[in-house]
Protein backbone atom coordinates (compact mmCIF):
# COMPACT_ATOMS: atom_id res chain seq x y z
CA UNK A 1 0.00 0.00 0.00
CA UNK A 2 1.69 3.74 -0.66
CA UNK A 3 0.38 6.26 1.64
CA UNK A 4 0.88 9.94 0.59
CA UNK A 5 -0.20 12.16 3.18
CA UNK A 6 1.24 15.78 1.52
CA UNK A 7 0.78 16.14 -2.27
CA UNK A 8 3.67 15.19 -4.45
CA UNK A 9 5.92 18.28 -4.93
CA UNK A 10 7.11 19.49 -8.57
CA UNK A 11 10.45 17.22 -8.51
CA UNK A 12 8.84 14.41 -7.35
CA UNK A 13 6.22 14.75 -10.09
CA UNK A 14 9.40 15.01 -12.54
CA UNK A 15 11.02 12.19 -11.38
CA UNK A 16 7.49 9.90 -11.63
CA UNK A 17 7.35 11.37 -15.18
CA UNK A 18 11.04 10.13 -15.97
CA UNK A 19 10.32 6.43 -14.72
CA UNK A 20 9.35 3.46 -17.07
CA UNK A 21 7.84 0.96 -15.02
CA UNK A 22 7.55 -2.70 -16.83
CA UNK A 23 4.22 -3.12 -14.94
CA UNK A 24 2.38 0.07 -16.43
CA UNK A 25 3.61 -0.98 -20.10
CA UNK A 26 2.65 -3.06 -22.61
CA UNK A 27 4.40 -5.48 -24.99
CA UNK A 28 3.14 -4.15 -28.69
CA UNK A 29 2.55 -7.08 -31.00
CA UNK A 30 2.44 -4.96 -34.02
CA UNK A 31 5.50 -2.41 -33.77
CA UNK A 32 7.03 -3.41 -37.30
CA UNK A 33 4.52 -2.95 -39.98
CA UNK A 34 7.29 -4.44 -42.28
CA UNK A 35 6.24 -7.80 -40.50
CA UNK A 36 2.50 -7.90 -40.62
CA UNK A 37 1.68 -10.90 -42.27
CA UNK A 38 5.12 -13.14 -41.90
CA UNK A 39 4.61 -14.80 -38.85
CA UNK A 40 8.07 -15.86 -38.86
CA UNK A 41 9.06 -12.51 -38.31
CA UNK A 42 6.98 -11.92 -35.26
CA UNK A 43 8.49 -10.14 -31.99
CA UNK A 44 6.94 -7.84 -29.46
CA UNK A 45 8.71 -4.38 -28.33
CA UNK A 46 8.45 -2.87 -24.71
CA UNK A 47 9.12 1.06 -25.56
CA UNK A 48 11.08 2.70 -22.18
CA UNK A 49 12.59 6.46 -24.44
CA UNK A 50 11.68 6.65 -28.12
CA UNK A 51 10.46 4.35 -30.14
CA UNK A 52 13.63 2.64 -31.48
CA UNK A 53 13.66 0.83 -34.56
CA UNK A 54 9.86 0.81 -34.56
CA UNK A 55 7.64 3.58 -36.21
CA UNK A 56 4.94 3.94 -33.37
CA UNK A 57 5.52 8.04 -32.21
CA UNK A 58 3.06 9.34 -29.77
CA UNK A 59 3.04 6.46 -27.46
CA UNK A 60 2.38 8.28 -24.36
CA UNK A 61 3.87 6.33 -21.74
CA UNK A 62 7.26 6.17 -23.54
CA UNK A 63 10.19 9.02 -22.27
CA UNK A 64 11.33 11.30 -24.90
CA UNK A 65 14.58 10.26 -26.39
CA UNK A 66 17.79 12.74 -26.68
CA UNK A 67 20.76 10.67 -27.60
CA UNK A 68 19.49 7.36 -26.98
CA UNK A 69 16.39 5.28 -27.25
CA UNK A 70 15.80 2.11 -25.16
CA UNK A 71 13.32 -0.95 -25.80
CA UNK A 72 12.45 -4.19 -24.54
CA UNK A 73 12.19 -6.94 -27.53
CA UNK A 74 10.87 -10.49 -27.29
CA UNK A 75 11.48 -13.30 -29.75
CA UNK A 76 10.58 -16.70 -29.63
CA UNK A 77 12.26 -20.06 -30.69
CA UNK A 78 11.72 -20.72 -34.43
CA UNK A 79 11.57 -16.51 -35.68
CA UNK A 80 14.29 -14.40 -36.68
CA UNK A 81 14.54 -10.82 -38.05
CA UNK A 82 15.16 -10.50 -41.49
CA UNK A 83 18.50 -8.83 -42.27
CA UNK A 84 18.70 -4.38 -42.66
CA UNK A 85 20.57 -1.74 -41.93
CA UNK A 86 20.58 1.01 -40.26
CA UNK A 87 22.22 4.66 -40.61
CA UNK A 88 23.26 4.71 -36.89
CA UNK A 89 24.43 2.04 -35.01
CA UNK A 90 22.21 -0.40 -32.28
CA UNK A 91 22.96 -2.43 -29.23
CA UNK A 92 21.68 -5.85 -28.82
CA UNK A 93 22.37 -6.86 -24.75
CA UNK A 94 20.54 -10.40 -24.20
CA UNK A 95 18.62 -10.25 -21.09
CA UNK A 96 17.25 -14.02 -21.14
CA UNK A 97 17.92 -16.77 -24.10
CA UNK A 98 20.29 -17.30 -26.69
CA UNK A 99 20.10 -14.80 -29.86
CA UNK A 100 22.41 -15.54 -32.82
CA UNK A 101 23.40 -12.31 -34.83
CA UNK A 102 24.11 -12.75 -38.28
CA UNK A 103 26.09 -10.10 -40.53
CA UNK A 104 26.25 -9.77 -43.84
CA UNK A 105 27.96 -8.60 -46.42
CA UNK A 106 28.14 -9.73 -50.28
CA UNK A 107 26.09 -12.69 -49.94
CA UNK A 108 28.48 -13.99 -46.83
CA UNK A 109 27.58 -13.96 -43.01
CA UNK A 110 28.97 -14.65 -40.56
CA UNK A 111 26.80 -15.61 -37.01
CA UNK A 112 27.49 -15.40 -33.47
CA UNK A 113 25.44 -16.98 -30.67
CA UNK A 114 24.94 -14.29 -27.74
CA UNK A 115 24.06 -15.68 -24.40
CA UNK A 116 22.51 -13.64 -20.86
CA UNK A 117 24.47 -10.14 -20.46
CA UNK A 118 26.50 -10.17 -23.89
CA UNK A 119 26.21 -7.78 -25.97
CA UNK A 120 26.42 -6.85 -29.83
CA UNK A 121 26.62 -3.22 -31.48
CA UNK A 122 25.83 -3.87 -34.93
CA UNK A 123 27.62 -0.92 -36.68
CA UNK A 124 26.57 1.49 -38.87
CA UNK A 125 25.28 0.25 -42.05
CA UNK A 126 26.27 -3.17 -41.71
CA UNK A 127 23.32 -5.48 -42.81
CA UNK A 128 22.55 -7.22 -39.79
CA UNK A 129 19.30 -9.84 -38.99
CA UNK A 130 18.63 -12.26 -35.17
CA UNK A 131 17.00 -15.28 -34.98
CA UNK A 132 16.52 -17.42 -32.00
CA UNK A 133 17.53 -21.39 -32.57
CA UNK A 134 17.29 -22.01 -29.07
CA UNK A 135 14.73 -23.78 -26.80
CA UNK A 136 13.42 -20.81 -24.67
CA UNK A 137 12.40 -16.93 -25.65
CA UNK A 138 14.94 -13.93 -25.91
CA UNK A 139 14.15 -10.90 -23.95
CA UNK A 140 16.42 -8.58 -25.24
CA UNK A 141 17.47 -4.52 -24.68
CA UNK A 142 17.80 -2.57 -27.60
CA UNK A 143 19.56 0.66 -28.06
CA UNK A 144 19.66 3.38 -30.57
CA UNK A 145 22.24 5.65 -30.46
CA UNK A 146 19.79 8.30 -31.73
CA UNK A 147 16.76 10.04 -30.93
CA UNK A 148 14.53 9.00 -34.18
CA UNK A 149 16.33 7.03 -36.23
CA UNK A 150 15.82 6.40 -39.95
CA UNK A 151 13.83 2.91 -41.03
CA UNK A 152 15.63 0.22 -41.56
CA UNK A 153 16.49 -0.57 -45.39
CA UNK A 154 15.96 -4.31 -45.80
CA UNK A 155 18.54 -6.57 -47.87
CA UNK A 156 16.59 -10.04 -47.12
CA UNK A 157 13.06 -9.55 -46.36
CA UNK A 158 11.11 -12.59 -47.17
CA UNK A 159 8.63 -10.42 -48.87
CA UNK A 160 11.56 -10.41 -51.97
CA UNK A 161 13.67 -13.44 -51.18
CA UNK A 162 13.18 -17.13 -50.88
CA UNK A 163 12.09 -17.93 -46.99
CA UNK A 164 15.45 -19.94 -46.34
CA UNK A 165 17.40 -16.96 -47.50
CA UNK A 166 15.78 -14.73 -45.61
CA UNK A 167 16.36 -17.04 -42.52
CA UNK A 168 19.97 -17.27 -43.04
CA UNK A 169 19.79 -13.58 -43.45
CA UNK A 170 21.23 -13.79 -47.35
CA UNK A 171 23.83 -16.32 -47.11
CA UNK A 172 23.38 -19.22 -49.79
CA UNK A 173 24.19 -22.17 -48.08
CA UNK A 174 27.71 -23.09 -47.41
CA UNK A 175 28.08 -19.10 -47.12
CA UNK A 176 27.37 -18.68 -43.15
CA UNK A 177 31.14 -18.53 -41.22
CA UNK A 178 31.16 -18.65 -37.50
CA UNK A 179 31.91 -15.84 -35.12
CA UNK A 180 35.47 -16.47 -34.79
CA UNK A 181 37.86 -13.47 -33.64
CA UNK A 182 40.70 -15.17 -34.81
CA UNK A 183 39.52 -15.95 -37.88
CA UNK A 184 41.18 -14.23 -41.17
CA UNK A 185 37.74 -12.99 -43.28
CA UNK A 186 37.51 -9.79 -42.72
CA UNK A 187 33.32 -9.67 -41.58
CA UNK A 188 34.64 -12.38 -38.92
CA UNK A 189 37.61 -9.23 -37.73
CA UNK A 190 34.72 -7.00 -38.02
CA UNK A 191 32.30 -8.59 -36.04
CA UNK A 192 34.79 -8.99 -33.21
CA UNK A 193 35.54 -5.47 -32.97
CA UNK A 194 31.74 -5.40 -32.22
CA UNK A 195 30.97 -8.34 -29.62
CA UNK A 196 31.04 -8.18 -25.93
CA UNK A 197 31.13 -11.48 -23.84
CA UNK A 198 30.20 -10.12 -20.60
CA UNK A 199 32.40 -12.94 -18.82
CA UNK A 200 35.56 -11.75 -20.87
CA UNK A 201 34.97 -8.24 -19.89
CA UNK A 202 37.13 -6.99 -17.23
CA UNK A 203 35.07 -6.37 -13.57
CA UNK A 204 36.31 -2.29 -12.42
CA UNK A 205 35.37 -1.99 -8.20
CA UNK A 206 34.64 1.40 -7.81
CA UNK A 207 35.92 3.04 -4.87
CA UNK A 208 32.59 3.43 -3.82
CA UNK A 209 31.78 0.10 -3.27
CA UNK A 210 30.00 -1.24 -7.04
CA UNK A 211 31.66 -2.64 -10.32
CA UNK A 212 31.16 -1.72 -13.49
CA UNK A 213 31.64 -3.91 -16.74
CA UNK A 214 32.06 -0.83 -19.36
CA UNK A 215 30.43 -2.32 -22.94
CA UNK A 216 30.49 0.27 -25.15
CA UNK A 217 33.66 3.18 -23.62
CA UNK A 218 36.95 2.99 -22.72
CA UNK A 219 37.74 -0.26 -21.72
CA UNK A 220 34.89 -1.94 -24.15
CA UNK A 221 34.00 -1.41 -27.49
CA UNK A 222 35.37 2.08 -28.70
CA UNK A 223 32.70 3.97 -30.34
CA UNK A 224 31.72 7.61 -30.81
CA UNK A 225 27.81 8.01 -29.37
CA UNK A 226 27.01 6.59 -25.78
CA UNK A 227 28.29 4.65 -23.16
CA UNK A 228 27.17 1.69 -22.10
CA UNK A 229 28.10 0.00 -18.96
CA UNK A 230 26.51 -3.17 -16.63
CA UNK A 231 26.81 -2.01 -12.92
CA UNK A 232 26.45 -4.78 -10.17
CA UNK A 233 25.52 -2.57 -6.97
CA UNK A 234 25.66 -4.79 -3.70
CA UNK A 235 22.97 -4.47 -1.03
CA UNK A 236 23.43 -1.51 1.23
CA UNK A 237 25.72 0.68 -1.24
CA UNK A 238 24.97 4.06 -2.11
CA UNK A 239 26.61 6.86 -3.96
CA UNK A 240 26.46 10.62 -3.73
CA UNK A 241 24.53 13.06 -5.93
CA UNK A 242 26.55 13.75 -9.01
CA UNK A 243 25.72 15.36 -12.57
CA UNK A 244 26.13 14.80 -15.81
CA UNK A 245 25.87 16.83 -18.80
CA UNK A 246 24.26 14.37 -20.78
CA UNK A 247 21.02 12.19 -20.04
CA UNK A 248 21.69 8.96 -18.44
CA UNK A 249 19.44 6.06 -17.81
CA UNK A 250 19.25 2.88 -15.54
CA UNK A 251 17.36 -0.14 -16.57
CA UNK A 252 17.14 -2.52 -13.73
CA UNK A 253 17.40 -6.27 -14.85
CA UNK A 254 17.96 -7.96 -11.18
CA UNK A 255 17.42 -7.26 -7.98
CA UNK A 256 16.40 -3.51 -7.34
CA UNK A 257 18.00 0.00 -7.20
CA UNK A 258 16.86 3.28 -5.68
CA UNK A 259 17.14 6.32 -7.95
CA UNK A 260 17.57 9.58 -6.33
CA UNK A 261 17.01 13.12 -7.71
CA UNK A 262 18.36 16.49 -6.23
CA UNK A 263 17.23 20.21 -6.67
CA UNK A 264 17.43 23.14 -4.52
CA UNK A 265 18.06 20.86 -1.45
CA UNK A 266 14.84 19.00 -2.16
CA UNK A 267 15.67 15.06 -2.38
CA UNK A 268 12.74 12.57 -3.91
CA UNK A 269 13.76 9.03 -4.93
CA UNK A 270 12.47 6.12 -6.57
CA UNK A 271 12.65 2.24 -5.97
CA UNK A 272 12.78 0.39 -8.97
CA UNK A 273 12.41 -3.13 -9.53
CA UNK A 274 13.71 -5.35 -12.24
CA UNK A 275 13.19 -4.19 -15.84
CA UNK A 276 11.80 -0.97 -14.18
CA UNK A 277 13.81 2.01 -15.87
CA UNK A 278 14.46 5.66 -14.62
CA UNK A 279 16.19 8.55 -17.03
CA UNK A 280 17.57 11.44 -15.67
CA UNK A 281 18.11 14.01 -18.21
CA UNK A 282 21.37 16.62 -18.37
CA UNK A 283 22.19 18.74 -15.32
CA UNK A 284 20.36 17.23 -12.98
CA UNK A 285 22.16 16.00 -9.54
CA UNK A 286 21.10 12.46 -9.06
CA UNK A 287 22.57 8.98 -6.95
CA UNK A 288 21.61 5.63 -6.36
CA UNK A 289 21.47 3.52 -3.17
CA UNK A 290 21.06 -0.05 -3.04
CA UNK A 291 18.15 -0.54 -0.24
CA UNK A 292 17.72 -4.44 -0.52
CA UNK A 293 19.30 -7.25 0.90
CA UNK A 294 20.07 -8.82 -2.54
CA UNK A 295 22.76 -7.15 -5.27
CA UNK A 296 21.42 -5.48 -8.17
CA UNK A 297 22.59 -6.07 -11.94
CA UNK A 298 21.72 -2.68 -14.00
CA UNK A 299 22.19 -1.13 -17.43
CA UNK A 300 23.48 1.79 -17.66
CA UNK A 301 23.48 3.91 -20.74
CA UNK A 302 25.15 7.48 -20.93
CA UNK A 303 24.02 10.07 -23.58
CA UNK A 304 27.60 10.61 -24.68
CA UNK A 305 30.65 8.82 -25.72
CA UNK A 306 32.93 11.64 -23.79
CA UNK A 307 34.44 11.20 -20.67
CA UNK A 308 31.84 13.50 -18.37
CA UNK A 309 34.70 13.58 -15.35
CA UNK A 310 32.15 12.29 -13.10
CA UNK A 311 33.65 9.95 -10.20
CA UNK A 312 31.35 8.12 -8.26
CA UNK A 313 31.53 8.85 -4.08
CA UNK A 314 30.34 6.49 -1.03
CA UNK A 315 27.65 7.92 0.83
FE1 LIG B 1 18.62 -3.25 -36.59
Amino acid sequence: MNMQSTPASALAKELKAHTGRFTDKKFDWDAFPSNRGFPELERAQMRYIGSGGSPKEGDTTTLKPDNFTVSLIYKEPGKYAACHSHEIEESFLIINGALVVGWEKDGEVVEVNLGPKDMILNAREIGHGFRVDGVEPVLMSISVDVGKPLPPVYHYHPKEHAPELARSFGAEPGKTLPFDPEGDHPLQQLMSQYVVRHADLPTIWEDAGFTRKVYVGEGGIDYDTCRKEMWGVPAGVAVKPYTRAVEDAFLVLEGSLTVGWEQDGEQVEVELGPRDLVKTPAGRAHWFRNNSAAPAAVWHVIGTAADDGVSYEKA
